[in-house]
């Protein structure tokens, strides 16, 4: 394995499960010091320092980084991966739910790219990888509240990059397509039938199949990296094909 992380510091909300747990994985395996913000532990506890945050709170994401600046200045990398999903259409979409959804996936977003900015900065290398989605870019049906909060990052993470430039930050984001996550299963089991479901989502992306946790990882990590130092405003698909591809059935 590589160590191309070997000496820096990296922080991976949404660290416990699915495609965060994913990278702290890899990060580490490559070298780097993880720490992993997340409202539960979850399975990072061998690959990353486990920082409780509610990325939803201003004051938890300020305690989240006082820990961190407590044990390092300097951070070389930022993977704001943490979020939440929303199923219905916008008529479905309760006051409620809209500001739960927006207040983690894009607030949230916001104000914990904003306390580790300072650490960032001191950085020589920095790297910011946001997690979006296709759904930013393909409508898909009863996602209504969810595919907005997806637009808001994909346009979050093109401003960023703007004004990271200035700070030699990199921002860049991965826009998965279904991957087969904690996430999707809980989707699944909640479905009149499942085995239906599965079938659907697995059509709908032309490789046939949902695209795995680790290769989502593999992107996020690739985009961190620091010998892609020219790389900043970009939206690496990992979709099984679904947002460019069409295939005659
Ligand atoms: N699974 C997919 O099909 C898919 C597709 C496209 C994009 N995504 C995006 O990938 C990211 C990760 O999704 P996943 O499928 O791995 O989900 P997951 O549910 O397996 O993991 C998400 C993690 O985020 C944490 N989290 C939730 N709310 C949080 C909060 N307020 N503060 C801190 N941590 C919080 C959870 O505890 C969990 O550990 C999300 O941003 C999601 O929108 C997922």
């Amino acid at each position: 394995m590589s160590q191309d992380f070997a000496g820096l510091t990296a922080v991976v909300t949404g660290a416990g499960s699915g495609i965060g747990l994913e990278v702290v994985k890899g990060l580490k395996s490559q070298g780097a010091t993880v720490f992993g913000l997340d409202i539960q532990e979850g399975a990072m506890s061998e690959f990353a320092q486990y920082v409780k945050c509610d990325v939803g709170s201003s004051e938890s994401v300020k305690s989240a980084f006082a820990q961190i600046a407590a044990k390092t200045p300097v951070i070389d990398v930022l993977v704001n991966n943490a979020g939440i999903g929303a199923i219905g259409t916008v008529e479905d979409a309760t006051e409620d739910e809209w500001v739960r959804v927006l207040n983690i996936n894009v607030i949230g977003m916001g104000r914990v790219s904003a306390a580790a900015m300072p650490h960032l900065k001191q950085s020589k290398c920095a790297a910011i990888v946001n997690t979006c989605s296709l759904v930013a870019t393909a409508g898909v049906p009863k996602r209504a509240v969810y595919s907005a909060s997806k637009g808001a990052v994909y346009a979050l993470t093109l401003a960023m990059a703007t004004d990271g430039i200035a700070d030699g930050v990199r921002v860049n984001c991965v826009n998965p397509g279904t991957s087969d996550t904690p996430w999707v299963k809980n989707l699944l089991a909640k479905a009149n039938d499942p085995d239906k479901e599965l079938a659907a989502l697995q059509a709908r992306q032309p490789l046939g199949r949902l695209v795995s946790p680790v290769e989502v990882a593999s992107a996020i990590i690739y985009l961190a990296n620091p010998a892609q130092a020219s790389t900043t405003g970009t939206a690496l698909a990992v979709d099984g094909g679904m947002q460019g591809l069409r295939i005659p059935k």
